[in-house]
């Protein structure tokens, strides 16, 4: 039993799909979320720069004593082996493909992620490692964390969908039978991206809920779950940049109003 909290990071706002399904799975977890807004996209930056960010975010994490980490961004998740720590950090990669390659009927999977994401080539090669065969297409979204972040959500804003037409192009001429969401943001606009794919019956997976699958089991297996009794906010959001535009990405996607938004001292 560990009664401390679970860290979560992620460049913004990306992070709160799977900071949704943990609270799901496992209420009684405190947490600890850190959105690195100053320095959103992380997806646009070099590999150092975002191994630099995934470093710095850590540290912070550490320091509120958290008991572990999830890398809740793509983006930092495909270069968690060059990232090291002394707690355990888990990233949000290989659940996903884990779960693509189970559901696919086809061996015929697409990715939407980052461009650094994409550059580092790690969904298709973890896809390969856990199951060699599979057909794996990846798609660079360069402009669409930036815009979820900002809260272009609705499948009606005229800015999303003509991003999105731009990257669901080569993907509709396709028959891939399973699409990941590989950036954590993407889920936050899931509706207009179904809007805008030909093929309907594609499965779309959500890498935030699959890394929150992975975390539960994680924590179960080495006995560090909390004994905390379930409280209506057992969590702390800590912001770098503005908080009111993710209080607004957070208010539209989770719900409710986000309480215990901290800027962290400087
Ligand atoms: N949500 C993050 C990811 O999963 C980062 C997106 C970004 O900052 O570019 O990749």
């Amino acid at each position: 039993m560990d009664n401390r909290a679970i860290g979560i990071f992620d460049s913004g706002a990306g992070g709160l799909t799977a900071l949704r399904c943990i609270r799901e799975i496992m209420p009684n977890e405190d947490i600890v979320y850190f959105g690195d807004t100053i320095n959103v996209p992380y997806g646009e930056k070099s590999r150092e720069d975002v191994i630099k960010c995934g470093h710095h975010n850590i540290e912070f994490l550490r320091s509120k004593n958290v008991k572990m980490i999830l890398a809740a961004c793509g983006t930092v998740s495909s270069q968690l082996s060059y990232i090291k720590s002394d707690i355990p950090v888990l990233g949000i990669i290989k659940p996903i493909c884990k779960k693509a390659v189970s559901v696919t009927k086809n061996g015929k999977i697409a990715v939407l992620a980052t461009s650094a994401t994409i550059k580092s080539g790690i969904y298709k090669k973890t896809c390969a490692e856990i199951s060699p065969g599979m057909e794996v297409y990846e798609q660079a979204c360069p402009k669409l964390a930036t815009l979820i972040e900002n809260g272009h959500i609705s499948p009606s804003d005229s800015e999303l969908s003509d991003a999105l037409c731009e990257y669901l192009k080569k993907i509709n001429t396709l028959d891939i039978d399973t699409l990941i969401l590989g950036c954590t943001h993407y889920p936050i606009g899931e509706k207009a991206i179904k809007n805008l794919l030909i093929h309907k019956d594609i499965t779309l997976l959500d890498a935030g809920k699959e890394a929150a699958e992975s975390l539960k089991k994680f924590i179960y297996e080495n006995n560090i779950q909390s004994e905390n009794a379930h409280k209506s906010e057992n969590i702390k959001y800590f912001i770098s940049g503005e908080k009111e535009a993710f209080a607004k990405v957070a208010r539209t996607f989770l719900g409710y109003d986000i309480e215990n938004l901290i800027s962290p001292e400087k």
